[in-house]
């Protein structure tokens, strides 16, 4: 008998996605299918997602889900089943998932994502007729509370299912005031440091952790990290607490849509075989975003602009890479200083430096394919996939270690690159001054290009594919229903 797992989030690839938590969520069901789990994902009803599913089954409805009506459409995702949770008064709005076009986050996401959560929980608890789940998994703060309200509400609202809470971002928690908490129809009792109270106000990602079965998080180093104060952004105590029930699964990339060797997006497809042909991506690439041609490295970015990232620090560093004669092409979107920074530093090196702002996922591809090397400086990173897919494609990552940065990519030092192991670089310490270390040493590297190649291949040999973390999870899911009375 197949394990049915409930997948729980507010992102999912194709539908919706602004960072890595969709290209994971829409991976697992194929992910997970090849080990005997058939996993339903759930996600709110977004314009683009009503959009997406067209018309759509309603299998259930709430006259009042914690305030407004709202129904479940069931629909398909690729081979999968999938659940939209619709209800206007929470979704049917412009901008993005969490907030309006100018960024600013919604004031009512805590009743938006509790009342996901709460649909979310009836659900595994079997309300909805003809759906039977043997494990409730949530993805972060949005979805955490389907987990508690499994664990906090009173019965038969509760539901005793094996749950995993799987963090993607620690620095993201759903904290809100206490205000908040009378209308989650939660009892009293949930209203303490085991429920979902914290520093005074409501927690949904703290709630989650402490209701689920298992906490797992997207690497083995930030499963260690997120254990102190820096990493662990206050829940580091935690953490600490559920001791063996928190696991790292370090994160896989979705191989078919991440393929050099039949990507449609690229101007010339390429593989370990016919890695020449490469440097047609490159020169379409160069032209694409008005660099000038020549036989230095080009570096490039894809990330939203943020701290997390240390593009700060990157921008520290843009002369030293064109003083080395790197060139760098940066396509990102987020914070508005650090965009005007990249813009800045453009207009200092013209030729050298191109900055594309907004998001695109054809040019992250191309960039991924024509690109000598990407640029990952993160402050803390809990897997990370763009080194993942600059593996796949050729693209040579740089690297801070930390995080998934530093279980997925080996450094080039002279041991690893006498064993021929060598996937990329890392530096320690998110400095301007380690950072400059780590392009210079990227940048003669180039220049070996025997070396270079080598460490271009080894990356493309390895595998990170989600054979091996389908089979983690898919274990995690039978040991907790084996435990489960
Ligand atoms: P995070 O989720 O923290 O942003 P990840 O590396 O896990 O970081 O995932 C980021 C995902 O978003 C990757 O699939 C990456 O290619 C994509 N991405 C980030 N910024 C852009 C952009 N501006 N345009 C297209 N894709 C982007
Ligand atoms: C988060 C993290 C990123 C991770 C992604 C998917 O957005 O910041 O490191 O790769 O989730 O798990």
């Amino acid at each position: 008998m197949k394990l049915r797992v409930l997948s729980v989030a507010s992102e999912a690839v194709p539908l919706v996605k602004t960072g890595g938590l969709a290209d994971v969520v829409g991976a697992l069901p194929d992910a997970l299918a090849p080990h005997g789990v058939a996993m339903t994902v759930m996600v709110p009803g977004y314009p683009a997602v009503l959009k997406a599913i067209g018309k759509a089954r309603a299998i259930h409805a709430w006259p009042s889900l914690l305030g407004e009506p709202a129904r479940l459409l069931a629909a398909r995702l690729g081979e999968h089943a999938l659940l939209v949770l619709d209800a206007p008064g929470y979704f049917a709005r412009g901008g993005g998932p969490y907030g309006d076009s100018a960024g600013h986050d919604w004031a009512d996401n805590w009743r938006r994502f509790a009342a996901f959560g709460r649909a979310a929980a009836d659900l595994a608890g079997g309300a909805v007729k003809g759906k039977r789940f043997d494990v409730l998994h949530a993805h972060d703060w949005q979805a955490a509370m389907a987990i508690a309200y499994t664990r906090f509400a009173p019965p038969p609202q509760a539901a005793p299912l094996p749950s995993v809470m799987t963090i993607h971002n620690m620095a993201f928690q759903g904290n809100f005031g206490p205000e908040t908490f009378p209308a989650l129809g939660l009892p009293d009792a949930a209203w303490s440091i085991h429920g979902v109270e914290y520093h005074g106000g409501v927690s949904f990602l703290k709630a989650g952790m402490e209701a689920a079965s298992m906490i797992t998080t997207v690497s083995p180093t930030y499963a260690a990290e997120i254990r102190d104060a820096q990493f662990g952004m206050g829940l580091e105590g935690l953490i600490l607490s559920r001791g063996d029930r928190v696991r790292g699964i370090v994160n896989g990339i979705d191989t078919a849509q991440w393929n050099p060797e039949t990507d449609p997006a690229l101007a010339t497809t390429f593989g370990l075989r016919k890695l020449d042909r490469r440097i047609r991506n490159k020169r379409a690439l160069e032209a694409e975003f008005a660099l000038e041609p020549d036989e230095g490295p080009l570096f490039i970015v894809i990330s939203r602009l943020a701290w997390q990232k240390g593009m700060d620090v990157l921008l520290e560093a843009v002369d030293h890479l064109v003083g080395i004669g790197g060139r760098l092409a940066v396509l990102g979107s987020g914070d508005a200083a650090l965009e005007a920074g990249f813009h800045a530093a453009a207009a200092r090196h013209p030729g050298r430096v191109s900055v594309r702002t907004g998001y695109d996922e054809a040019l992250s591809h191309r960039m991924q394919g024509g690109g000598d090397a990407i640029l990952v400086p993160s402050r803390f990173e809990p897997c990370g996939l763009t080194q993942l897919y600059g593996l796949a494609y050729g693209c040579v990552p740089v690297v801070a270690r930390t995080g998934g940065l530093a279980d997925t990519v080996i450094d080039a030092n002279l041991a690893a690159l006498q064993a021929g192991v060598a996937t990329g670089i890392q530096f320690d310490g998110v400095s301007a001054s380690a950072l400059c270390a780590a392009l210079s040493r990227a940048v003669a590297l180039y220049h070996r290009p025997e070396q270079w190649r080598a460490i271009q291949r080894n990356g493309m040999k390895a595998d990170f594919s989600w054979n091996r973390s389908g089979k983690a999870y898919a274990d995690l899911y039978a040991q907790l229903v084996t435990e489960t009375p």
